[in-house]
């Protein structure tokens, strides 16, 4: 299969635009997939760029509900018009980043909710042998705290946010297991270990955000945790390619302990797997 990132908040080079947000367009053997489709046009600029036809992706999934993963999805329906589109069933809810000036809308447009083009996904879902999607990660192992901006109104109360909205998707052909996520909010170690208990072994490769920074503050996390992550990835022996949210400070952290099983994946860039 073959995985190109069309938006990150780095370009591979200048010929692609980047920005703060994520999408990756996946050819698989069955599948043409677009994960995540970033905050704005950038996908769509740098996927004519690569002649990828955004019109030809037969499915869409939305990894949570913040509008650098999701902010695009209008643009998206508008120029696909067949792909089906897996949410979590809260992606539409409000969601908050708390600053110094107060709570910050990062959700998503609520008014798109009632297309019927969205398949609302439940904790694990078979979509066929080579796409599996999961969510209902509860493990806290290294949980960032950089988390503890983020907000979700729940039961008509605005409180610090579970990520029961985040999903992850895997993709198997052959033997090859691909884990693709978008912020990691819950935990990337964590995710794995659910997918892990879910029957979904030997992953040979993980793209993700880490979450390992606040992306408005530009803070990282602290370099203790991030090589506590990087101890347990190791560990988990797959291959990770990483960007978006896991900053630049804490990817040169994870590089230091993981030498060449972590890369880094910008705009423009492709992977075949
Ligand atoms: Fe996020
Ligand atoms: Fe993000």
């Amino acid at each position: 299969m073959k995985i190109t990132s069309l938006t990150e908040n780095t370009s591979f080079s200048p010929e692609f635009k980047h920005v703060h947000g994520l999408s990756f367009y996946i050819e698989a053997k069955n599948h043409k997939i677009l994960f995540d489709m970033g905050p704005d046009s950038t996908f769509i600029d740098n996927a004519k760029k690569l002649g990828i036809k955004l019109e030809n992706v037969d499915t869409a999934i939305i990894s949570h509900g913040h509008n650098d993963h999701g902010g695009a999805l209008s643009l998206f329906m508008d120029i696909n018009k067949n792909a089906k589109i897996y949410v979590r069933e809260d992606i539409f809810g409000t969601h908050l980043r708390k600053d110094t000036n107060g709570f910050v809308n990062i959700g998503l447009d609520k008014s798109l909710s009632s297309s019927d083009r969205f398949v609302f996904t439940t904790d694990k879902l078979k979509i066929d042998d080579e796409l599996f999607i999961f969510s209902s990660v509860k493990g806290r192992k290294h949980f960032s705290k950089s988390n503890g901006v983020l907000y979700a109104e729940k039961n008509n109360e605005i409180q610090l946010d579970d990520f029961t909205h985040e999903q992850s998707l895997v993709i198997t052909e052959g033997d090859k297991k691909v884990l693709i996520g978008g912020c990691a909010h819950n935990g990337i170690v964590n995710i794995i270990e659910k997918a892990h208990e879910l029957g979904i072994k030997n992953i040979h490769t993980v793209i993700s955000g880490f979450h390992l920074m606040i992306p408005d503050e530009n803070k990282s996390e602290d370099p203790a945790l991030v090589k506590a992550v990087a101890k347990d990835l190791i560990k988990f022996g797959s291959q990770y390619y990483t960007c978006h949210c896991t900053g630049i400070e804490s990817y040169k952290v994870l590089k230091e302990a993981m030498g060449n099983q972590v890369k880094y994946i910008s705009s423009g860039m492709s992977i075949d797997i």
